[in-house]
């Protein structure tokens, strides 16, 4: 059986399937389309939104450094999908590579999980986008009733209206076509970046030296009874918890990871990029350097603008303008933000249609959803199922603990590509690669340890739901998934008819 489990595909069968008339996406998108998408997904609610809450209760102006850890953490993980996004470019990002590597089972795993980064954390970007709307629209004097609000501090009856209707009208750009969806993404992209510029050449001259003192706050014992909510690391441990100090700093880098999912969505549409091989690194890691040098440069002048202490925890970097007598930058700000959060959730619920496409494409998920549009050559079906069910979770989520949901499944991800790299070198030295990340199996074993190092700074309560969720994904696998993969039957055909006996891989 651990055979079956393990039957890999062979790379060239991942390319061929994308030729398939019926099944093939569209190959339209250049390096800087790329480079745009990634920045498109990746600044989001992450420095917008996230940045105020750990700096407060985290790290102190000390979460500058958080970005820096994150970002290295996510450098690492990025050399290794550059690797194999050139060497796969097709549809389905972590999941298509693990198939090949690692073999069906790990791969059904992989999808299973990236459902927790992007079908949650489009939900997440959504609330985040519609707290953003409706801070704007009540600036201009309108108010939306409570009940349709979101769940965030609601009593009663919570549903998040504008969250959930900016998935539907997401779903239907994204139904009619990538080529539609990137034009609107470029010119919001443009609008966040210039946002963003704003608060960090703007806000340099509102800095005060004194809110840098102190820089790492010392270590603050947390209140007992906290348990299940306490990083992972330091139950292990028995350390009794803490917030700031060195440890907080690396608590605030999990936290904050969430502003660098996104890059390796990039890699989800290798299939629809013109020259994957040339054009996939230099988009992944392109969006990531700009990200990251934009963070650290964001999150140094917020702290320097307001005592972290005070900073607010919804909306910290208009907020911090406010605190200093511009209100006008801080109107400026939120309209950004909520322009820019569009297209994050766009991006990733493109990323989740995607592997599920692929998923589906393989038989592990019903084939009907691998069919592409006949007009449009969109995958059009998950694209509208996924769609919907994201616009409800959307509307009944609260923010803020599922994002480190997303966080553990996506570094889960970064683990299993790092792995993978070593694997596939030494199982196909053979393949082309346009990229080869540098010094393996080194960089992948870093990539490893460092991102471990994150998810163990998570809470025990998100490694509990992380389980569950992993749990269910096994059982599907074996009641739907092992049963119905295109390349079991294709197995079980072939060797049908030379008579060998069962076992080995396809790969
Ligand atoms: N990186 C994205 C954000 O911060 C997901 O919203």
């Amino acid at each position: 059986m651990s055979n079956t489990l393990f039957r890999t595909k062979k790379v060239e069968q991942s390319i061929l399937d994308t030729e398939e008339p019926e099944h093939a996406l569209k190959k339209t998108l250049s390096a800087l389309d790329l480079t745009v998408f990634g920045v498109g997904v990746i600044i989001g609610t992450g420095i917008f939104v996230l940045t105020g809450k750990v700096a407060k209760e985290n790290a102190g102006p000390g979460v500058s450094l958080a970005f820096v850890a994150a970002g290295v953490a996510c450098a690492l993980a990025a050399l290794c999908y550059a690797e194999f996004a050139s060497t796969v470019p097709v549809a389905g990002s972590a999941y298509t590579f693990a198939y090949a590597s690692l073999g069906e089972m790990p791969a059904w795993i992989i999808g299973w999980d990236l459902v927790l980064e992007f079908a949650l954390g489009t939900a997440v970007v959504a609330v985040g986008w519609s707290g953003y709307v409706r801070s704007l629209m009540d600036n201009a004097g309108w108010h939306m009733p409570e009940s349709l609000s979101g769940r965030e501090g609601a009593t009663g009856f919570g549903f998040d209206i504008l969250a959930s209707a900016l998935v539907l009208v997401l779903t239907a750009i994204l139904v009619i076509g990538v080529k539609l969806s990137a034009r609107i993404t470029t010119l919001v992209v443009a609008i966040k970046v210039t946002v963003v510029l704003i608060v960090i050449i703007a806000g340099a001259f509102f800095i005060e030296g004194d809110n840098y003192k102190p820089f790492i706050p010392k270590a603050q014992a947390v209140e007992a009874g906290s348990g299940i909510k306490t990083p992972l690391i330091q139950l292990m441990f028995g350390w009794a918890p803490t917030n700031f100090g060195v440890m907080g700093i690396f608590t605030a880098a999990s936290v904050v990871f969430f502003a660098f999912i996104g890059f390796d969505v990039v890699a989800t549409a290798a299939e629809e990029t013109k020259n994957p091989q040339r054009d996939m690194p230099r988009g992944i890691l392109g969006s990531l350097i700009i990200c990251t040098t934009l963070y650290v440069l964001v999150s140094i002048v917020v702290t320097g603008m307001q005592k972290y202490t005070e900073l607010s925890v919804d909306a910290p970097l208009a907020d911090a303008f406010k605190a200093t007598g511009h209100p006008w930058y801080a109107g400026v700000i939120s309209f950004g933000a909520a322009v820019g959060l569009t297209t994050v959730c766009m991006i990733l619920l493109l990323g989740q249609t995607r592997v599920f496409f692929a998923m589906s494409r393989d038989g592990l998920l019903p084939r009907f959803f691998s069919r592409v549009h006949p007009r449009f050559r969109t995958p059009h079906r998950p694209t509208i199922l996924l769609g919907v069910i994201i616009a409800i979770l959307a509307g009944f989520t609260s923010l803020s603990e599922l994002a480190e949901l997303v966080n553990i499944g996506t570094l889960f991800a970064f683990i299993v590509v790092a792995v993978g790299v070593v694997i596939l070198r030494r199982t196909r030295p053979d393949l082309p690669r346009a990229f080869r990340t540098p010094l393996v199996p080194w960089v992948p074993i870093l990539s490893v340890l460092a991102t471990l190092w994150l998810m163990l700074n998570l809470p025990a309560e998100t490694w509990l739901r992380f389980a569950i969720w992993m749990v269910i994904g096994i059982v599907v696998y074996f009641l739907y998934g092992r049963s119905h993969s295109r390349l079991g039957r294709h197995e079980e055909t072939t060797l049908g008819e030379i008579g060998n006996p069962p076992g080995g891989t396809a790969g």
